[in-house]
């Protein structure tokens, strides 16, 4: 069976207002089963093209289509439909400091509308997951931050997204940890969800065997 196509981007320019392009002629992909590395340094754009695959925004040139359709074509129906089946994952965790680590972990649950007893079960297997059973009371600044971002992959995957898109996800937490949310995306690409993995951190880039596509000079190159 063919390998499903997650993103395409075909000659994609973009820039932000009259300034001029961030990034230029981009073609890349991104298929079923991918976990793929994006690399450059900080001011690259890398997080610009992770927007771009988030539809946060939308390119200034060029074809871009995401889990199979073309982003120029997209109500805002098809926008919410498209991303619900993207996890996202930043750098400072964007987690909801004033509720408790269940209902963060909840919340696209809640938002759907998934029924009480449903959510409980789905949210326990999280918090076994990500190794804090104990801490469902907790609000999330009394966590460290790798705490908060094992809480914040939760959140992501909760409804096992297609595709998941990280940001720097372990740009704030010491080394040991930033080696266990390596793993839990390891581990989910392995259960089948695509990873799209931004960092500038070239001692993660050089010590695996992941695809790697690098921002250089605007341009997307594909490395391995
Ligand atoms: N919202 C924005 N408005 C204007 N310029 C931006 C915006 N976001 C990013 N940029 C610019 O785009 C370039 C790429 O930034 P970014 O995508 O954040 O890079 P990275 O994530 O690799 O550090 C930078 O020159 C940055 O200043
Ligand atoms: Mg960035």
């Amino acid at each position: 069976m063919a390998v499903k196509n997650l993103i395409t981007f075909e000659n994609v320019g973009l820039r932000y207002g009259l300034s001029p392009e961030v990034l230029k002629d981009i073609n890349f992909q991104v298929n079923e089963g991918d976990f793929i590395f994006l690399g450059g340094e900080s001011g690259a754009g890398k997080s610009s093209l992770l927007s771009l695959m988030n539809l946060s925004i939308a390119p200034s040139r060029g074809f871009l289509s995401i889990l199979g359709q073309d982003v120029q074509n997209l109500n805002s129906k098809s926008i919410a439909d498209i991303r619900r089946q993207v996890g996202i994952i930043f750098q400072d965790f964007r987690l909801i400091n004033h509720l408790n680590i269940f209902d963060n972990i909840a919340l696209p649950l809640i938002i759907e509308n998934i029924n009480k007893d449903e959510i409980a079960l789905r949210v326990e297997e999280m918090l076994n997951w990500i190794g804090l059973k104990d801490y469902t009371d907790a609000t999330p600044l009394s966590l460290s931050g790798g705490q908060q971002q094992r809480v914040a992959i939760a959140r992501a995957i909760i409804k096992k997204p297609a595709l998941i898109l990280a940001d720097e996800p372990t740009g704030s937490i010491d080394n040991k940890m930033a080696a266990r949310i390596l793993l839990m995306l390891e581990e989910l690409n392995a259960q089948g969800m695509a990873v799209v993995f931004a960092t500038h951190n070239s001692e993660l880039l050089d010590g695996n065997k992941h695809k790697l596509a690098l921002i250089k000079n605007k341009k997307l190159e594909v490395m391995r």
